[in-house]
């Protein structure tokens, strides 16, 4: 079993641990059984020591059960962790571009769910070896009382576990299967949390988005699981049915046709009985165990995915040279895959960024500003050509590095109530002297080294997201149409005092921008168009300024 294997390679001695306590503790349980028999046997008779090892093994079964319990609940917890830990450092070290390609829906279903079902399986693994190990004990001791009993009895083992092996293959497909549409699920949820405004304002689409494919893919889910588990249970059914007819066999065929002594009977079938009792354990845990094994998989995959997408490296390189001067692009191109005949390809581009300056790129939607800009703070790898700062290339041994150089806003931000993390011992002073030029200090205050809330206009959170760019104190900045949710005031502030200051400290700054009235504040515009640079001039020139222009380049 893949579960098995797992443990045994990410948790050896806990799991080693917590298997040896469950086969002793199948061993002394069927041990006990034995016993017992035989002292019913001595109807009476019993010898001092057949007493202590009666109290010996009532305790040992009881100690290394829980034992074993308890060890695998401790194991899961860690499990858990871990695994969890490994998806999300998976994430954050996989190239940006690869993470979007798999999408959040499918990251979050296995961070989420396919961990959990993990860590609620395990503590069936020690079950399945205390029966195995009792079973095991069962058929030496029914050797011991009757050698045709114990070769019916494995003969019976035998066809339960093919049997067992036959339905469990066909269960697998349709979990597996199950599995398959838990990802689509996910987008839906997705769809529903994030869509919520849309689908009230929209009956239709609600009906549509939320109700019709919701169900479809849904129903698609349940029947497929419903399938899947009912397939085990029907293999737990038909082991249970196996036990039964061997005792049927063990009672009606037996004492004909061998001449047992009715003794060896009630011996046999006593510790059959036992035996049953103690499979019927492992049997409901088959499903569950069954869901993991398809979990499992589903994370292996989604690891393997990261992993082969190429880790990106986190040294403790040294820091890039705080006097750089530029940032050259080299050639430096980027193409999105899409249907035939309509990928998008920004560059080759050939450009230098310069130090100090103030840099606005402009140009129509989709023409490709926001890909520079990854491309520029080394979110994107250059799939053609390199970046250079300075005479250096940006590399994946200095990467980290380079990108330590950069304060962004992206217009998709996310915004951390935690100032955790960001530099300077008085970086809440700092905070509240920008809150105040933000006109934010009414609102918001730092708490604990916390924003007060974050539950503000969109325009105010960016002003938020501003302020924590400053707080990090970067050498270059940059800004998605981040004035584009600003009231006149705020973009005046930005426009004419923020870059202005920034500029005075020495930053770079690369402001995208549709906002022609403040293109004179640039040092340099930069025009994409269709993926291209059609356009790289002074700010006061005021020359290809025309709306028909402005709102060209992409679609
Ligand atoms: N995640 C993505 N997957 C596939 N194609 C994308 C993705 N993001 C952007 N594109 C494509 O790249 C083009 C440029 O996008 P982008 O750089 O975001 O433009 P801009 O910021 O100028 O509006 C878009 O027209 C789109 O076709
Ligand atoms: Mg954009």
């Amino acid at each position: 079993m893949g579960l098995f294997g797992y443990l045994l390679r990410t948790s050896r001695r806990p799991f080693l641990l917590a298997l040896a306590a469950s086969v002793i503790s199948g061993a002394a349980g069927a041990s006990f059984i034995a016993l017992v028999n035989t002292a019913l046997g001595r109807a009476g008779h019993v010898p001092a020591a057949v007493v202590w090892a009666f109290a010996g093994l009532c305790v040992a079964t009881v100690v290394t059960r829980f034992l074993a319990q308890n060890l695998l609940f401790r194991l899961s917890q860690g499990f858990i962790y871990r695994l969890r830990r490994r998806l999300v450092d998976g994430i954050l070290d996989t190239p940006l571009r690869s993470v979007e390609k798999l999408g959040t829906p499918r990251l979050y279903s296995a961070l989420a769910d396919d961990v959990v079902v993990i860590a609620d399986a395990l503590p069936g693994l020690p079950m399945v070896c205390f029966s195995a190990t009792f079973a095991v004990v069962c058929v030496v001791y029914l050797a011991v009382v009757s050698p045709a009993v114990a070769l019916t009895s494995l003969l019976a083992l035998g066809v339960a576990v093919g049997v067992y092996r036959m339905f469990s293959a066909y269960g697998m497909r349709h979990l597996g299967a199950a599995r398959e549409e838990q990802d689509r699920l996910f987008e839906h949820f997705r769809a529903v949390t994030e869509g919520t405004k849309e689908l009230k304002l929209d009956r239709g689409r609600r009906e549509a988005l939320a109700g019709a494919a919701l169900d479809a893919t849904a129903t698609t889910y349940r029947r497929r699981s419903v399938l899947g588990l009912s397939v085990f249970e029907g293999a737990a059914g038909s082991g249970q049915a196996i036990f039964f007819a061997l005792i049927g066999v063990l009672l009606f065929v037996f004492p004909a046709v061998f001449a047992l002594p009715a003794r060896t009977l009630t011996d046999s079938i006593m510790v059959l009985l036992f035996m049953v009792s103690s499979l019927q354990g492992v049997l409901t845990w088959l499903p569950v165990l069954g869901r993991a094994t398809v979990a499992l998989h589903k994370i292996e995959e989604r690891l393997e995915y990261l992993e082969g997408a190429g880790r990106e490296k986190r040294h403790d390189h040294p820091a890039a040279p705080a006097d750089w001067q530029q940032i050259g692009f080299r050639g430096v191109a980027h193409a999105y895959p899409g249907a035939a005949g309509e990928q998008f390809v920004l560059g080759p581009l050939d450009f230098t960024f310069r130090r100090g300056e103030v840099l606005f790129v402009v140009g129509g939607n989709g023409s490709g500003k926001t890909t520079l800009a990854k491309l520029l703070t080394g979110l994107y790898l250059p799939e053609k050509g390199a970046v250079r700062l300075d005479d250096r290339e940006v590399t994946d041994d200095n990467r980290d590095a380079y990108r330590a150089l950069f304060g962004a806003v992206f217009s998709d931000f996310f915004l951390f109530e935690s100032l955790g993390g960001l530099p300077g011992a008085d970086r809440t002073a700092k905070a509240e002297h920008y809150l105040r030029r933000l006109q934010l200090d009414h609102k918001v205050s730092i708490v604990d080294d916390r924003f007060s809330t974050t539950a503000l206009s969109q325009g105010q959170r960016k002003r938020l997201a501003l302020l924590t760019a400053c707080l990090a104190d970067r050498s270059c900045y940059l800004f998605d149409e981040w004035a584009a949710d600003q009231d006149p005031v705020f973009k005046e502030f930005f426009y004419t005092e923020l870059l202005a200051e920034l500029k005075a400290r020495n930053k770079t700054v690369v402001v995208i921008s549709h906002d022609d009235r403040y293109f004179a504040v640039a040092d340099r515009i930069v025009r994409l168009d269709y993926g291209q640079i059609r356009a790289d001039r002074p700010g006061e020139d005021r020359r290809d300024r025309t709306p028909e222009e402005e709102n060209s380049g992409g679609r």
